[in-house]
């Protein structure tokens, strides 16, 4: 089972599950001002096992409410990461009393991995499993999974896209039961190397200059030799059954840091609310937080944005914003374990937190204009190989914009995430020191103003 921790790593803003292990979000649904947050749970122990779906709900995406599991392993296999609807004009025919049916789809990990949906009717409780399942049979491929059922607004009804190996394919249904494949994105050549993996792919509408474009999220697993997990997107059309990638749209990283995977965006929101699992599957089974296992990311919301380097997504924190621009000049001291850092520079610059143990981590702009987080001294705790692997200790990536910046730093016991010239750059990371973080030093032209949350 788990190890105790060395001391109190859980986060205060990030969701985190009760005890036990938790990866992807699933599920991400708002239902009558309910938030729902379904994730990818193994309830007996701190590792990964036979996968379940936990639950929790908010009514405001930061103070979470714990629920029952609402999905157990059944005769087609485990739980597999998957997305949910409200079907408000009943036309799966499940609702009763006037009641729309709250819909799961998700992917059944047997033998071969199939979509399944189950449906509630208690506001996300409980669920009873489709009787037709799976309602998409496994077309041959091994890695066929996490669907995102989205309303499709050229051809009316939905549509689901489907990772499969190294590509995704996508389904049209007018009832949400039975659905036929419309198209395929990819293979493309920047992920063209045998051995690559998708998961987790989101497909949305934002938009930009008064202009629809659609946004496509994927995370993909790298073969070896280089390994790594990271989450990119693409922007360009969707006709109804496919995405066309534009032709100007370089492959992005959605995340320029280590732990930011498997994330989705929230069905029913007018924003276009995203969660990830603030982790790196490699060594994800590995940190030091004892009875718990895994957290997601702050919820963010995407916008578009035109950058001189072409439009890109841009990620904000849900509802910090008033807290942010109301710090106060930073001083030499943190007091607390869970606070912000709003940074404004020009030129190079960058913050270093540290304590008395001789641990510190480094963030800011680099001499290159290139936004960047370095962790190698940032604990003294050898908790796993994996995270002391020199390739996930240092992170950077070039900004899109040029001169002044403002970064934005949020710091919450073990988790820091970076978002730089309004969140166009953004890197997420987990930080284990073994005490607190106590002081701020800095180099550069910048100025630091500090909120504390709690
Ligand atoms: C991503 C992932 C998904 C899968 C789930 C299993 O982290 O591998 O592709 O559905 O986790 O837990």
């Amino acid at each position: 089972m788990s190890k105790p921790a060395p001391r109190d790593f859980r986060p205060k803003l990030h969701f985190t599950a009760p005890s036990m292990w938790l990866n992807d979000p699933n599920g991400l649904a708002l239902e009558n001002g309910v938030y729902h947050l379904y994730y990818q749970h193994y309830p007996y122990d701190t590792v990964w096992g036979p996968m379940h779906w936990g639950h929790a709900v908010s009514s405001d995406l930061h103070h979470w409410e714990h629920r029952p599991i609402a999905l157990y392993p059944n005769e087609l296999g485990m739980v597999f990461s998957g997305s949910a609807v409200v079907d408000e004009k009943n036309v799966s025919g499940l609702g009763q009393d006037g009641k729309a049916p709250f819909i799961a789809f998700c992917t059944s990990h047997g033998e071969k991995e199939q979509q399944s949906m189950a449906w509630s009717l208690d506001g996300g409780n409980t669920f009873t499993w489709f009787s037709g399942n799976p309602i998409i049979g496994n077309p041959d491929i091994r890695d066929f999974r996490d669907p995102k059922v989205f309303a499709n607004p050229v051809l009316g009804g939905f549509s689901m896209i489907v990772s499969a190996q190294d590509r995704a394919m996508l389904y049209h249904s007018d009832n949400l039961k039975e659905w036929k494949k419309t198209g395929e994105f990819g293979p493309v050549p920047e992920l063209s190397q045998e051995g690559f993996v998708w998961e987790c792919p989101d497909l949305f509408p934002l938009v930009c200059n008064g202009k629809e474009i659609w946004v496509m999220v994927l995370s993909v697993v790298f073969p070896a030799p280089k390994g790594g997990h990271h989450t990119v997107y693409f922007t360009g059309d969707f006709d109804g059954k496919t995405f066309h990638r534009h032709e100007d749209s370089p492959m992005e990283l959605l995340d320029g840091g280590p732990d930011c995977y498997a994330g989705s965006t929230y069905w029913g929101t007018q924003d276009r609310i995203f969660i990830a699992w603030q982790a790196c599957p490699s060594y994800a089974g590995e940190v030091p937080t004892g009875e718990y296992c895994g957290q997601m990311t702050l919820p963010r919301i995407f916008t578009l944005k035109e950058t001189p380097r072409g439009v890109k997504l841009s990620a904000k924190p849900v509802g910090l914003e008033d807290q942010l621009a109301s710090g106060h000049t930073a001083g030499e001291t943190l007091s607390s374990e869970t606070f912000a850092l709003r940074v404004t520079g020009s030129g190079a610059g960058s913050v270093t937190l540290c304590n008395d143990e001789g641990e510190e981590v480094v963030f800011g702009i680099d001499e290159e204009n290139c936004l960047f987080v370095d962790r190698s001294r940032s604990t003294n705790l050898h908790f796993s190989q994996n995270y002391e692997k020199p390739e996930l200790q240092f992170y950077r990536c070039p900004r899109f914009e040029t001169g002044e910046w403002q970064l934005d730093a949020i710091f919450d016991v073990s988790s820091l995430e970076l978002y730089v010239d309004e969140g166009t750059r953004w890197m997420s990371q987990l930080l284990f020191p073994s005490q607190p973080y106590k002081k701020i030093k800095f180099q550069g032209k910048i100025c630091i103003s500090l909120t504390d949350f709690l």
